[in-house]
């Protein structure tokens, strides 16, 4: 019996944990389940539409059903739009002819996955996302090869960082396999639109909303699960062009015991009003701090990375810790992940030096003051899936810039380094288990 424990638990949403939650689990399909039930499993599933869990012996409802992608409803377009240019792509701005929708509710859980024709969502004005921002979300990409092959990149993390983020504001959470499962399918159907030129991709965007009809401020009741996906080129306009941060002391993103370091979507629009001051100044985006120290955090919406050259010639690559203020970005971690396995030793980064640390510590603007003077400050650059990596090359801190080298493309040995690296696992013209194969190559 103990061994069946996981495949009743994956009918439990409300019950997954965190550990669970994104691990890979061996898919069960409906038909596997049916025949497992008849050597003495608690609970079955129908074949068609989601089925509460429940004893065979009682019939009592012991589980609501997950997600299951085996019983997707796809309906395609009868009018496919126009796809526009490459070159004329805004990042967020086209969206393919499909999109991806899974219902919840507390009663009967998880319900009919479906890929239909992409269109406005009918939804209450009552409806909890609307006023207490029961809404959170993630950015993932797609890649199409010339042989047609169609990669995501490291769909398990953004699916375990997603069900976080759903704990986080008393959202479902949800099996992260079957929902990359049915991104796979969305995203091969509408792989026609996967930009092939170097630089472009599929920026996916799966969400989470309350749906529930009522004013009173609880977990909501009701929720959908939706994935739109948008054609995308580079994401500043100045593609890789280092950018100007302002040292934003005036407004904070995040506090301890916050929700910075979760995907939700009531991050992002206090955003704008300080980035919108950091232009007037003639900046592009906002260098985020914390406290009197002004310990940095963030930088726009994306992580912070800083070099620095040690006296002994090491060059030390700094990110803020994970806490409650800094978002455990993807592509965070995967310049963590290449930078220490090519400081170990165990693999070469072309353009990495060699003699390099890797550290994940407090960081303040002093530090960065002071590297500047002794001219041990080497780079500084954002990480984020919209725009891969971000060079900086200025700081306005205390009414005075702090100057970043950066080489002439704009870019730092490491950040070069670390983008040429991603990229190529991301395209797959490097062999590496981050990138999944989401079809038969010219299947
Ligand atoms: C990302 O880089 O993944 C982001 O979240 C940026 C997005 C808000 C456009």
């Amino acid at each position: 019996m103990a061994s069946l424990r996981p495949t009743v638990l994956r009918s439990l949403p409300r019950l997954a944990s965190a550990s669970r939650v994104g691990a890979s689990a061996t898919r069960m399909t409906p038909a596997r389940l049916t025949a497992t039930a008849t050597v003495g499993m608690r609970g079955y599933k129908s074949k068609h539409s989601p089925q509460p869990l429940r004893d065979v012996m009682t019939g009592e409802i012991i589980g609501l059903p997950d997600i299951d992608s085996s019983l997707v409803k796809i309906t395609t377009t009868t009018t496919p739009k126009t796809r526009p240019p490459s070159s004329k792509l805004i990042f967020g701005h086209t969206f393919t002819d499909h999109m991806l929708t899974i219902p919840w509710s507390s009663a009967t859980g998880w319900g009919t996955p479906e890929i239909k024709p992409y269109a406005p969502l009918e939804l209450d004005p009552s409806s909890t996302v609307f006023h207490y921002a029961f809404t959170l979300f993630e950015g993932m990409k797609a890649y199409r090869q010339e042989d047609g092959t169609v990669r995501l990149f490291r769909p398990d993390k953004n699916m375990a960082r997603m069900n976080r983020s759903a704990q986080r504001i008393a959202l479902p959470t949800f099996n992260g396999d079957e929902l990359t499962e049915l991104i796979k399918k969305l995203v091969v159907l509408d792989s026609e639109w996967i930009p092939k030129e170097k630089g472009f991709s599929l920026y996916i965007r799966p969400t989470l909303i309350g749906t529930q009809n009522a004013l009173g401020v609880g977990p909501s009741s009701d929720a959908l699960l939706f994935v739109i996906c948008s054609p995308v080129g580079p994401y500043y306009a100045s593609g890789f062009k280092p950018v100007q941060l302002l040292a934003t002391t005036k407004f904070v993103r995040a506090a301890p015991g916050g929700t910075g370091g979760y995907k939700l979507g009531a991050n992002y629009a206090p955003g704008v009003v300080p980035q919108k001051e950091a232009a007037k100044e003639g900046y592009s985006q906002n260098l985020w701090l914390l406290g009197d120290e002004h310990a940095l955090t963030e930088v726009g919406t994306m992580n912070l990375f800083v070099a620095f050259k040690q006296p002994d010639g090491t060059v030390e690559l700094v990110t803020p810790p994970l806490d409650d203020v800094v978002l455990p970005g993807v592509t965070r971690d995967s310049v963590l992940e290449l930078a220490k396995a090519h400081a170990r030793g165990e693999t070469t980064i072309p353009g990495l030096p060699q003699k390099l640390k890797v550290s994940e510590r407090k960081l303040v603007m002093a530090d960065l003051v002071n590297a500047e003077k002794d001219k041990t400050l080497l780079e500084v650059f954002g990480t984020g899936t919209a725009a891969i990596i971000s060079p900086v090359d200025k700081i306005g801190y205390e009414g005075r810039d702090i100057a970043i080298p950066t080489g002439s493309d704009g870019l730092g040995d490491i950040s070069r380094a670390m983008l040429d690296q991603i990229v190529g696992i991301q395209t797959g013209e490097i062999e590496h288990e981050w990138s999944v194969i989401a079809n038969e190559p010219n299947a």
